[in-house]
């Protein structure tokens, strides 16, 4: 085999950590816990069917056969279930962390008694996407690095829901794995993004990305039309114009990308440009919308900021929203700057009148 003259992603963060001194090697311990669950999850999906872990998990006892619910009353794959278990386990016992806590878990994750605590909250999504685990299409672990709150670092008392109600801004790092054809390692620490990808053959991550960049302009755009009959005025607006095409008012011609693995889309958003949205909708007033705040659009939030593009919630940028509860949801914009800034102008401006705009006519697409 040639000998690769690329980094590896402990010799990235070695490099890194020599800008601060006085740096620990926790963090960079941390990120080699965390990015060693992302391999074992990467086998685990690679090996599909024949590993025995695809469709639901068993909730039940015994014999038992029920399907297990999450805390946002979704049904639990037995992949979201062993993907959370790896990040747990791979993380719990490092002495870097203070607590965790996961799209799986209903509350705060506690560090086990016999282990050291540490400065550090992890917060992951163990498998987004999930649904689309069983048809074999790109799926991912979105995760976010905060600090602990001094009073939790002092006393190494357990952590609580409010310990984790951090702002996006008070990211110490971010980042996501996509199990695609090969397997990927996105990361920013605050200081742009960098890519990863697996090599397969040393099971080490080596640099390929060393910058990137979300281009600020973009003709492609992501979202479930099929909830368009719930969407607020301004999304509806800025779908119709895109549809509209080089006749309508943006004068040129979009395409439409839906995946249904919000990690895979924000990872084709990163490499050539484009806009995602979930927006809020008034599909079910009891929902503020459908990604997580803390472990969905925080950490993509971070890494589109990191690369120069935009994340918001149509109305304030998604890295200032203060947080009120560990699990919630979220209307969430992001990707190409100048198309996200467009989106949040058009939630500002008042709605336009129906009559004066052809777009919003009778035979429109996505007429409200
Ligand atoms: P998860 O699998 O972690 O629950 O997240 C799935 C999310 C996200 O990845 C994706 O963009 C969205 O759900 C898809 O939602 P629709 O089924 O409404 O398209
Ligand atoms: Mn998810
Ligand atoms: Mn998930």
């Amino acid at each position: 085999m040639p000998l690769s003259n690329r980094f590896t992603l402990t010799q990235y963060l070695i490099e890194e950590r020599r800008r601060f001194p006085s740096a620990s090697g926790d963090f960079n311990a941390l990120i080699l816990d965390v990015a060693l669950a992302c391999k074992a999850i990467a086998r685990a999906v690679a090996f599909g069917e024949l590993g025995g872990m695809m469709g639901n998990h068993n909730g039940g006892e015994g014999d038992q056969v029920v399907a297990s619910i999450n805390v946002q009353g979704e049904t639990q794959k037995k992949l979201d279930v062993i993907s959370n278990q790896y990040f747990t386990r791979m993380n719990e016992w490092g002495g870097h962390l203070a607590g965790m806590a996961s799209e799986e878990m209903d509350d705060a994750y506690q560090i086990p008694k016999q282990y050291p605590r540490g400065k550090y909250l992890l917060v992951f999504d163990p498998l987004d996407g999930s649904s689309n685990i069983d048809v074999n299409v790109s799926v991912g672990s979105i995760f976010s690095i905060l600090r602990a709150p001094p009073a939790v670092i002092d006393s190494g008392r357990d952590v609580t829901e409010a310990d984790f109600l951090q702002a996006g801004s008070q990211q110490m790092a971010a980042g996501y794995a996509l199990y695609g054809p090969t397997t990927m390692l996105i990361l920013s620490v605050g200081n742009g993004v960098v890519g990863f990808t697996l090599d397969p053959n040393l099971g080490e991550f080596m640099l390929t990305h060393p910058s990137l960049r979300v281009p600020v302009d973009t003709q492609e755009f992501a979202i479930n039309a099929s909830n368009s009959r719930f969407w607020e005025p301004p999304i509806t607006r800025y779908v119709n114009e895109c549809m509209a095409g080089k006749t309508g008012p943006r004068g040129k011609d979009f395409n439409m990308r839906w995946i249904a693995s919000m990690v895979a889309e924000a990872h084709r958003i990163l490499m050539r440009g484009g806009v995602f949205m979930y927006p809020r909708d008034s599909k079910d007033p009891s929902k503020t919308g459908r990604l997580r705040l803390l472990y969905e659009a925080n950490p993509i939030g971070f890494i589109m900021e990191q690369a120069g593009g935009r994340a918001s919630t149509g109305r304030q940028p998604m890295l200032g929203v203060q947080p009120a509860s560990l699990h919630q949801r979220i209307g969430l914009v992001f990707g190409s700057k100048n198309e996200v800034e467009r989106i949040e102008r058009y939630h500002a401006e008042p709605a336009p009148l129906e009559l004066d705009n052809p777009l919003f006519a009778e035979r429109s697409l996505f007429r409200v």
